[in-house]
């Protein structure tokens, strides 16, 4: 891509949105920065601004398992950026509990978040994105299979790499790319207390990384989706 992108990313202060903003920062010319709590979104603006003072770095505080928020943000993130180059949805909400035993309404919240609002975010962008334009979902490897403990979780994820696979046909002739990332296990504030060492977890950088290079293939070619793991596998 020629010109420096316009990017908006979910999920942007921790863990592996964090990591994704560090990433593309010093090639882009603004990203849009959305999460919940505001003095993380400020904390992590500062820190953006000096690894990347060339981008423009916007906040937009947002509870993404509100539907009237989610509406709110998408009319801003429309207003402000007539041309998004890469829209990442990665904010992700993971209410561990079993099916059975979990509490009332756990899968609703993680459905709001983890699928609701990527559906409305994407419906809302895709006409403000350009030929070359790069669309990401971060599903995870519990799209695929199940894990105890992670049900409710795995079914949103896996209803989020549904959308993705339509969203990949239906984008095909617009060319907008558009690709699914399935990580495994990633050090991050979800694994906070676990009994584990880090390095037997991916690091978020890591999964940055596998954007990044998805994202700089040639405009003629689309990953269309990458699993990645540690090296010794899931927990
Ligand atoms: N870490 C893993 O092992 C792993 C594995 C597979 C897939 N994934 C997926 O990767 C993505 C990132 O995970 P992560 O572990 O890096 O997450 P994380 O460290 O817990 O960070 C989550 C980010 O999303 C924001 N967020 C959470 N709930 C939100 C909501 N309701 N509205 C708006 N923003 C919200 C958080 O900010 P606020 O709290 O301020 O809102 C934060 O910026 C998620 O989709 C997750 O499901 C993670």
């Amino acid at each position: 891509m020629d010109k420096q992108p316009t990017l908006v990313l979910t999920g942007a202060t921790k863990g592996i949105g964090r990591a994704i903003a560090g990433r593309f920062a010093p090639v882009c010319a603004h990203i849009a920065l959305v999460a919940r709590t505001a003095t993380d979104l400020k904390e992590t603006q500062q820190a953006l601004k000096a690894i990347a003072p060339g981008c423009t770095f916007e906040v937009f505080p947002c509870n993404l398992s509100d539907p009237e928020a989610v509406q709110g943000l998408c009319a801003a993130l429309q207003a402000q950026y007539p041309s998004v180059d890469i829209l990442i949805n990665n904010a992700g909400a993971f209410l561990p509990g079993t099916i059975l035993e979990e509490a009332a309404g756990a899968l609703e919240t993680m459905m709001a978040v983890n699928l609701f609002a990527p559906y409305h975010l994407s419906r809302a962008l895709w006409p403000n994105m350009p030929v070359g334009s790069h669309m990401f979902n971060i599903a995870s490897v519990a799209s695929r299979e199940g894990y105890i403990g992670k049900g409710s979780y795995g079914i949103t994820k896996a209803a989020l790499l549904s959308l993705h696979h339509s969203l990949r046909h239906e984008l095909t002739t617009k060319g907008i790319r558009v690709t699914a990332v399935l990580p495994g296990p990633t050090w991050s504030d979800s694994w906070a207390g676990a009994d584990l060492p880090e390095s037997r977890l991916l690091q978020a950088a890591e999964v940055a990384e596998a954007l990044w290079n998805a994202w700089q293939m040639p405009p003629n070619a689309v990953i269309e989706e990458i699993t990645i793991r540690p090296q010794l596998g899931d927990l």
